[in-house]
């Protein structure tokens, strides 16, 4: 038995050609015993059948405002609160901005509208449309509303341009169900979390770079964290092998200063979060061509120090976060430097931990922390990254509030 089973999810198919995708979504849904009613738009039936999807959901498909049967047997109300959730996949920009601006012209617009049940939405489109200044806008209202968004993914797409617009996988969907069914109280609904995670690498010429061990597993947790409690989340990653947290906008950047960029461009926020073990030097001039051996002396690199993300963003005036958190790595004199860099960064909390051999932090599944601020330290003691995850959001949410 999993958490999906006994479940009921009402399952809006838009007008996309990732329509196909939902087949499996509803092969995997039915897999963990989560009931599905499927309710199609009109222009969702010109990529998939009404009958395939229907064989597959074990149930009649609804997609007729106006059918004289469906508004006996159940009406577009009672549809939409029978589930436990609404997943909309694909949303389409025409869904997202319909539900955005509260327009009710058929069945799936008109069930979105009068559902009294947590919505999830999986855009995907074409790139331009995705980043089309009206389909940002269209998003940030759906989140402010409460909204829960998986994806979309970069990738190829169908029209050959490249870039966000794929649809999540079905397995990151019937994740995404699971983490919005979960009981977790909704506490940063409409809240804004910016989280950085991951290494940076800064390269050295075009086949080498200085980068370090974080492989992106804490951060990835405090992302999936703030999802849960209904945050909007931005996830600032380096390169790590992790698979993308449901419900979080991942930004993937390679260097210090990318990484600096995209932070910049996303506040205000009401909670920022530095998990990043970002490289505090560079080379210089990292070379244009693969540096060759000369066959005499090992070549010389000159270092510059990056720009300190977690300063920049906390010294600002007007658009600082809520709350500016710093993570302290540290090998030895844990609690004393995490002190010192409270004080130096001009953050309001510092989570250290110890990235020793001993700590066994970098890559591990677990961590032990120690959370200091102007009102001293606590430590907590080892647990799993996602529990401190969990707790860690709970403890900021509440700072917060
Ligand atoms: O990724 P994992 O394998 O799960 O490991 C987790 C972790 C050890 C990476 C994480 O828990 C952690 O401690 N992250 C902070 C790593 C780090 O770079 O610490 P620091 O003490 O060097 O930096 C202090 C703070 O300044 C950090 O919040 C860091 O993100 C920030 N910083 C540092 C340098 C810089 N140029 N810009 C920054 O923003």
């Amino acid at each position: 038995m999993t958490s999906l089973s006994g479940k009921s999810v009402l399952l809006v198919i838009g007008g996309g050609i990732a329509a196909y995708k939902c087949l499996e979504l509803i092969r995997l849904l039915g897999k963990e015993g989560c009931k599905v009613v499927p309710l199609m738009t009109k222009a969702a039936e010109q990529f998939v059948t009404p009958l395939t999807v229907a064989s597959l959901a074990g149930t009649k498909v609804y997609s007729d405002l106006f059918s004289l049967t469906d508004e006996t047997e159940m009406g577009h109300i009672q549809l939409s609160r029978a589930a436990d959730l609404v997943v909309v996949a694909p949303a389409t920009a025409d869904l997202m901005a319909k539900l955005a601006h509260g327009i009710a012209n058929d069945l799936a617009s008109t069930a979105l509208l009068a559902t009294d049940k947590s919505v999830l939405m999986a855009p995907a489109m074409n790139v331009r449309m995705w980043r089309h200044a009206a389909t940002q806008r269209n998003l940030k209202t759906l989140i402010a509303d409460g909204v829960l968004i998986v994806g979309p993914n970069d990738g190829d797409m169908a029209c050959g341009e490249y870039g966000p617009g794929r649809l999540a996988e079905p397995d990151e969907i019937v994740a995404a169900i699971r983490a919005s069914l979960a009981t977790h109280p909704r506490v940063l609904a409409g809240k804004k979390v910016l989280i950085t995670a991951g290494p940076t690498r800064e390269p050295i010429d075009p086949v080498r770079y200085i980068s370090n061990h974080s492989s992106g597993k804490q951060g990835y947790a405090l992302a999936a964290a703030a999802v849960d409690l209904g945050a909007e989340t931005m996830l600032v990653s380096g390169p790590v092998h992790l698979p993308l947290p449901p419900g979080a906008q991942v930004m993937p950047v390679e260097s210090a200063r990318d990484m600096l960029k995209v932070v910049e461009r996303e506040v205000p926020c009401d909670i920022a979060i530095f998990t990043a073990a970002v490289a505090d030097w560079r080379v210089e001039s990292a070379a244009n061509e693969k540096i060759k051996k000369s066959g005499k002396d090992a070549p010389t690199l000159i270092l510059s120090e990056n720009p300190d993300i977690l300063k920049t963003i906390a010294s600002l005036k007007s658009k600082r976060p809520k709350l500016v958190v710093g993570f302290a790595a540290e090998t030895e004199n844990v609690l004393e430097h995490a002190k010192a860099k409270l004080a130096s960064k001009g953050c309001d909390l510092i989570v250290a931990n110890d990235v020793s051999a001993k700590g066994d932090v970098f890559g591990s599944d677990q961590n032990a922390v120690h959370l200091v601020s102007a009102n001293g330290v606590e430590s907590w003691p080892r647990m799993s990254k996602a529990h401190v995850a969990e707790k860690l959001m709970a403890h900021f949410a509440k700072l917060i509030s």
